[in-house]
């Protein structure tokens, strides 16, 4: 019998802490559901042993909490600047290994713990691998609340994001599907705004890059050039895609 999404899932994360985490290390934990079970392998062998004297930083609330049930010790970048490694999915991951991330709302502590890390090793199942980023996957933007219509027309006209389409994310901020009618909230306060394109980013990097440089943008889940490896799995087996 073929294996569930979540089975595949779980064999990724589990094979990225498996092969990446050492103890004494400094460890970034992703968020979403791939993630969430690198976060359960950590815990498993911080219990029986097998790690120790490891320390990690979460990405967002959800995984702080997770993390926190299973008895992870936690810091911030505020007290480690420099980790060894940090483990993730994402919501799309393109043939130069850029990716897609923030479906569940996070990119921005995302962001800004992996880009610290040695090693950002990215965890998906087949499904997520595309020929080019954009029609696939909403493209997630972190912005401010004040004047947030201003700012979505202006990302709306930016020039390597022709064509796309912003739609402000209702309801919880950890998925982009519409359910509910309050703006969604990040974790920082902040609203989201998914880009959705009907033909591909010719330019990803010129997308990244114009989006950045947008005033009222905070951040936004293109990932470019921090991929270190990418573990995949699908129906034949893992494979290992990156250095
Ligand atoms: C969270 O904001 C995202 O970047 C997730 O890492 C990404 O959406 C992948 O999530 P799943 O593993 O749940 O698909």
């Amino acid at each position: 019998m073929a294996a569930s999404q979540d089975e595949l899932k779980k064999l990724v994360g589990y094979k990225a802490v498996d092969d990446h985490v050492k103890s004494g290390m400094t460890v970034g934990l992703g968020t979403g559901s791939t993630a969430a079970f690198a976060v359960e392998r950590v815990g498993q062998l911080l219990k029986d042993g097998t790690l120790k004297d490891i320390m990690c930083i979460p990405t967002s609330v959800r995984t702080k909490e997770q993390a926190e049930e299973l008895g992870i010790p936690l810091c911030t970048l505020n007290e480690r600047s420099e980790l060894d490694v940090a483990i993730d999915g994402a919501d799309e991951v393109d043939p130069s290994l850029f990716l897609v991330k923030g479906g569940g709302g996070a990119l921005l502590r995302e962001k800004m713990v992996e880009i610290m890390a040695k090693k950002f090793i990215v965890i998906v199942d087949e499904s997520k691998l595309c020929k080019a980023l954009g029609p696939g996957f909403p493209l997630p933007v972190e912005i401010t609340p004040f004047c947030h219509e201003h700012t979505m027309r202006v990302v709306g006209s930016l020039p390597a994001l022709k064509g796309c389409k912003p739609v402000l994310r209702m309801g919880s901020s950890a998925t982009n599907k519409p359910d509910g009618d309050e703006i969604a909230i990040s974790d920082n306060g902040n609203y989201l705004v998914d880009l959705h394109f009907d033909t591909p980013i010719a330019d990803t990097a010129a997308a990244a890059e114009q989006l950045k440089n947008t005033v009222g943008v905070v951040d936004h889940g293109l990932f470019v050039g921090m991929t270190y490896q990418v573990v995949v799995a699908g129906t034949d087996g893992i494979r290992v895609a990156g250095t």
